[in-house]
């Protein structure tokens, strides 16, 4: 991350104090009841998290809380839960015909659920998957569009004990090919399409595409949504709507113990390859529980709308499963927010009286841009609490969001979280602390932070910034990468013995709030999806024209992070237009849309140490144009080369 971008960030020394009817009706609205439950949280954390996870359903109780062997991690030993179970059938008594989830599909058809009928729909769908032979342990991919399909799916698996793996729609077949064979999927389950930006996303053609290189998947189940016409390959495809009309409505939840494993969820690192996050049942269950109550401030007449895709992980925590341990009422909205328009979030709030909103700082920009005009035209009177996810938020964008939606009535919570933490780790709590534009704040309960240099030593001072680390486990905690022990520990637990090592960077201030400022190692956050460089490298190098490629982000005023792809050529290629183009679309069909390439760079060499290590530093500062290049370049193999990429050759 560039000097300049973190003075951008710091710029804004307003503070903010929630209002005093927001506090007034806050489950925590002091500083004392905060730090009270916090210093209980870290004194006693097996007592604090044994309380939470009292207040949700267990077959059988655990024996131990915690067992701790770093890097691994075990929570509620010898108990016996069910996620989907407290998701559902808990709250059928109290609240039945309660919505739980309101669909907004992209074309304007809507549909709701109660929980009564969520149950009835898990129940059914768990039955079909028993049927197609799908049994506990077994792995499950789900590549779907928003729809209340993703969501019964994901249920049914927790309820049987089956794992899933869900791929976001956006990612392209061979990405959906590659994470089926990492996990081993028996079952995938996909519809015909989705709706995005009033075309059609061809999720069934590229399952088939996907499929034809994926020997362990036996059966297909394909969600009727558009209805468009797909082929539908004999004794393997199979229609949801077909076998849920046929399928038993009564199917127990299954006692799973604590660290049965619950879901697969990939994501990019700094290699080549994704990585299988892997989360467990009883711990991560206890841990959204807790989050979405107390970052959400959640309450029974809450309309809780996050915009995120179930394909990541704040789909799977706050979309799906915080939101329901709660027995809250959670909107799922199917396509782009701005589509038709940039007023259709808003109408979207304005129609469900959404009361609680959780978008990410990329949307809020565009937004932003689109002008005010578009909020203006809806009701937003419903709103009474903001959040923000998945990138640093940058104070303009905070201030709008603060009082052009929010219109000084709403604390913003600035989530800062990831993949592997399950759920949020620090923010501010909305009835407790002032909140400061682009300062996530305070580590939530249980959570211990710190900020260290590269040799590992506490960074003392306020305001200096080192790499973020969490040094004491928590319920939400990854447990592994699939199939692959060693990568999870080198990956997070090698740089700092016993503590994990998040790949951000931060910054803390006098108050204790920190600041994220970036990620550290070579992922980028492009409109807050997280790539992995190399990933996009290997699908470079890949096409047959390219013989070397190196990808940077750059500073981009709407996405975050731009893709910047500096490539050199085969001998007997010559740089193009239509090359350039090509190897765009090339990258897209390896990855998915969202990996596009912002420019490419054709060179003739890449800038290398002697020892042939890219520099990928000083090709940040020149896809930033940056004129002066800061820096050591004495190892530079060949100096030249830094001139000849400045003036863009
Ligand atoms: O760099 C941090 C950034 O997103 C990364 C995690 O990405 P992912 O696993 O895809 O999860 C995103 C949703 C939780 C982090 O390492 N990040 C996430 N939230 C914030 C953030 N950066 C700054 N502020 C945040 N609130």
């Amino acid at each position: 991350m560039s000097s300049e971008r973190i003075e951008a960030i710091l710029k804004e020394d307003r503070v903010f104090e929630p209002s005093p009817e927001f506090r007034a009706k806050a489950r925590l609205n002091s500083i004392e009841a905060y730090e009270t439950l916090y210093a209980e949280s870290l004194r006693a954390p097996e007592a604090f998290w044994a309380r939470v996870a009292g207040e949700l359903h267990w077959f059988k109780p655990w024996q131990r809380v915690l067992e701790w062997n770093p890097p691994k991690a075990q929570w509620f030993l010898g108990g016996q839960t069910n996620l989907a179970y407290n998701c559902v059938d808990r709250h059928l008594a109290a609240r039945g015909d309660k919505t739980a989830l309101i669909f907004e599909g992209e074309p304007g058809d809507s549909r709701t659920l109660t929980y009564r009928e969520l149950h009835t729909e898990v129940s059914r769908f768990a039955n079909v998957l028993k049927g197609l032979g799908v049994q506990k342990g077994d792995r499950v991919t789900i590549y779907l569009p928003m729809t209340p399909e993703a969501a019964i799916a994901m249920l049914a698996c927790a309820r049987i004990g089956a794992i899933h793996s869900v791929v976001f729609g956006g990612f392209s077949a061979s990405a959906l090919a590659e994470r089926i064979n990492d996990a081993k999927s028996t079952l995938l389950i996909t519809a015909d399409g989705g709706y995005r930006r009033g075309g059609v996303v061809p999720l069934k053609a590229n399952a088939d595409e996907a499929l034809a290189d994926t020997p362990t998947i036996q059966k297909v189940v394909v969600v009727r949504r558009t209805g468009q016409d797909v082929p539908m390959r004999g004794g393997r495809d199979l229609w949801y709507h077909e076998l849920m009309a046929k399928a038993a409505p009564d199917c127990p939840a299954e006692p799973l113990e604590s660290e049965d494993p619950l879901f697969i969820l990939y994501t990019s690192g700094s290699t080549g390859k994704p990585k299988g996050v892997m989360h467990t049942t009883g711990g991560y269950m206890t841990y959204v529980y807790l989050t979405t109550q107390y970052v959400f401030d959640l309450r029974e007449e809450d309309v809780y709308f996050c915009t995120a895709d179930v394909g990541w992980v704040t789909g799977h925590s706050y979309v799906v499963y915080g939101p329901l341990l709660n027995g809250a009422t959670t909107v799922m909205y199917e396509g782009a927010p701005n589509w038709p328009d940039a007023g259709r979030i808003w109408q979207v709030i304005d129609k469900y009286r959404v009361s609680v909103l959780y978008t990410a700082p990329t949307a809020i920009r565009a937004f932003m841009k689109a002008g005010d005009d578009w909020p203006r035209k809806a009701d937003l009177s419903s709103l009474r609490l903001l959040g923000s996810v998945g990138e640093p938020i940058n104070p303009e964008a905070w201030i709008w969001y603060y009082t052009v939606i929010g219109q000084e009535r709403c604390p913003i919570v600035d989530t800062w979280w990831q993949t592997e933490t399950g759920g949020i780790m620090i923010t501010t709590l909305p009835g407790v602390h002032a909140m400061k534009p682009g300062h996530a704040g305070k580590p939530f309960f249980g959570v211990e932070p710190a900020i260290v240099d590269a040799q590992g030593n506490l960074v003392a001072n306020p305001d200096e910034g080192g790499n973020l680390i969490l040094r004491r486990p928590w319920p939400g905690m990854l447990r592994t990468v699939w199939g692959d022990p060693e990568r999870f520990e080198r990956q997070y637990f090698s740089q700092y013995p016993g503590f994990y090592f998040t790949g951000d960077g931060a910054r803390r201030d006098r108050d204790g709030y920190y600041l994220i400022v970036g990620r550290v190692d070579d992922v980028l956050n492009v409109s807050g999806h997280r790539l992995g460089t190399m990933e996009v490298e290997s699908a470079l190098v890949a096409h047959p024209a390219v013989a070397e490629s190196a990808v940077v982000g750059r500073p981009d005023p709407l996405k975050g992070e731009g893709i910047v792809a500096f490539v050199t050529l085969k001998t007997g290629q010559t740089p193009s237009e239509a090359l350039n183009q090509e190897l765009k679309a090339h990258v897209v069909k390896a990855i998915g849309a969202i990996a596009r390439p912002d420019e490419i760079r054709f060179t003739d060499a890449l800038p290398k140490t002697r020892s042939g290590k890219i520099m990928r530093r000083l090709l940040r500062q020149i896809a930033a144009g940056e004129t002066e290049i800061k820096g050591d370049t004495s190892t530079l193999e060949d100096r030249g080369v830094v001139e000849r990429l400045k003036q863009g050759q």
